[in-house]
C-alpha cells in the first residue's frame, strides 16, 4: 500500500523526527533552515498552535529539500488541510475511525499513534505498518518495544514522548524501530527565543550520535 511504503521511506531518512509547536509565523523557515543545515530534514509541525498550518506551507515553499510534515492531526477534516499546505506525511497522537479512514482515502502518508498490541494489529490490519508508539516512556518505553518484537515482526514503530538523545540510543538498537520522535531539537522557548544556532547545534550532534545507532 503506498500509505505503508512511503512513510517507511520518509522514516529511513530521518535519524530522528523533531516534533515541532510554532508560535510565530515568522518562525518557520529560520528554524526549519536551522534543521536542515544541522543534518534533519524530516520534521513534524504539530497542529497546536493557530500558525502551523501557514507554517507547514511557507517551509515547503522556501525549502523544497525538508520532508515537513503535520503532527497532532485529530480530525478528518486535518488531513485536507495538511496536503493543502504541502505536508508530505502526517502523524496523529492516537488513531480515531475517521481520522484513520480519511487517511486511507487520501493515501497520505501517515503514523497513527498507538500504545497496546490490541492497537498495533489493528492498524496493521488496515496497513499501516509504521506506527507512532505514544506516550513512549510513559507507556513501557523500550520494554513495551522489545516485548512486541516477537508476537508483531511486521510492525515497525516510532516512538516519541519523553524522548531524549541518550534514551533515543536505546530505542533505536531495537529492531522494530526505524526512528524516533521528540521536541529535545527545538523545544518550543528555544524557537520562543530565535536561538536558530542552538537548534542547528543540537540538530547537528543529535545526527551524529544517532546515524551510527539506527538499524
Ligand atoms: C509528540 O507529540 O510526539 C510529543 O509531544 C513529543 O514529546 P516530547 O515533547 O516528550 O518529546
Amino acid at each position: 500500500m503506498t500509505t505503508t511504503a512511503d512513510i517507511k521511506q520518509i522514516c529511513r531518512q530521518a535519524p530522528m523526527i523533531p516534533v515541532l509547536v510554532i508560535g510565530e509565523i515568522e518562525d518557520a523557515v529560520p528554524m526549519a533552515r536551522a534543521l536542515i543545515e544541522g543534518g534533519l530534514r524530516v520534521f513534524e509541525i504539530t497542529l497546536r498552535s493557530d500558525c502551523a498550518l501557514g507554517a507547514i506551507e511557507r517551509i515547503a515553499k522556501a525549502c523544497p529539500e525538508a520532508l515537513v510534515g503535520a503532527g497532532t492531526l485529530k480530525a478528518a477534516h486535518d488531513v485536507d488541510d495538511c496536503i493543502n499546505a504541502g505536508a508530505v506525511f502526517g502523524a496523529s497522537p492516537g488513531s480515531p475511525a475517521p481520522l484513520v479512514e480519511k487517511v486511507l482515502d487520501a493515501g497520505f502518508p501517515f503514523l497513527p499513534g498507538c500504545v497496546t498490541p490490541t492497537e498495533a494489529m489493528a492498524l496493521f490490519d488496515c496497513g499501516f505498518e509504521v506506527l507512532k508508539f505514544f506516550p513512549a516512556e510513559a507507556s513501557g518505553g523500550v520494554k513495551m518495544l522489545e516485548s512486541m518484537i516477537s508476537p508483531l515482526p511486521d510492525v515497525a514503530f516510532c516512538p516519541t514522548g519523553g524522548i531524549s538523545l541518550e534514551n533515543a540510543k536505546h530505542y533505536l538498537k531495537l529492531p522494530n524501530v526505524i526512528t524516533v520522535g521528540g521536541s529535545w531539537v527545538a523545544p518550543s522557548g528555544l524557537i520562543a527565543q530565535k536561538d536558530w544556532n542552538a537548534i542547528r547545534k543540537t540538530a547537528n550532534r543529535t545526527c551524529e550520535e544517532l546515524l551510527c545507532v539506527q538499524s
